[in-house]
């Protein structure tokens, strides 16, 4: 099982979309073991996009990171990586895919709604960099068939 991080950028929060891009996950069949609100400390957000270092958009990114609340989740399953990546779409909303959560939810390149790694070292190093292990809460999914 792999577990991703993603992050619910500040648009999904302003623009109320936080339920309908949640449940595409849960809906999936993919697992939350670990989520919270929080305001993104500007040294983070530095830290989780240094490898853009140096690029136009790093300033900006980090500006808009940091510039209202975000929701943070870990999300576990089979290949989740490629999986959330999948369901996100391509970088900008206005080349993503309809269908996809970028796709059907942004237009805008810089705004785009949402975070997920892109290989499992980042996804272990970006779980580690958002949440403290008592935070993750790896339970047994249930056999829910009496439900039914
Ligand atoms: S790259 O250059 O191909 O590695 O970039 P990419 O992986 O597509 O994007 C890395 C993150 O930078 C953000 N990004 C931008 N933000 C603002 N403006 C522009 N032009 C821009 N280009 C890329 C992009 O949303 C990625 O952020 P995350 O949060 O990882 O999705």
């Amino acid at each position: 099982m792999e577990k991703t991080l993603i992050i619910l950028k500040p648009d999904a929060i302003q623009r109320r979309l936080l339920g309908k891009i949640i449940s595409r996950f849960e809906e999936k069949g993919l697992q939350i073991t670990g989520m919270k609100m929080m305001m993104i400390p500007d040294s983070l957000a530095r830290a989780h996009y240094v490898s853009h270092k140096g690029k136009d958009f790093f300033e900006p990114l980090v500006s808009y990171t940091t510039s209202s609340p975000v929701v943070v989740i870990v999300v576990k399953g089979k290949n989740a990586i490629e999986i959330a990546r999948k369901m996100m779409g391509v970088t900008f909303g206005s080349k993503a895919e309809p269908g996809t959560i970028r796709g059907d939810y942004a237009v805008s390149n810089r705004f785009n709604l949402i975070h997920g790694s892109d290989s499992p070292s980042s996804a272990e190093k970006e779980i580690a960099a958002f949440f403290t292990k008592e935070e993750i809460v790896d339970y047994q999914p249930i056999d829910l068939s009496w439900v039914y």
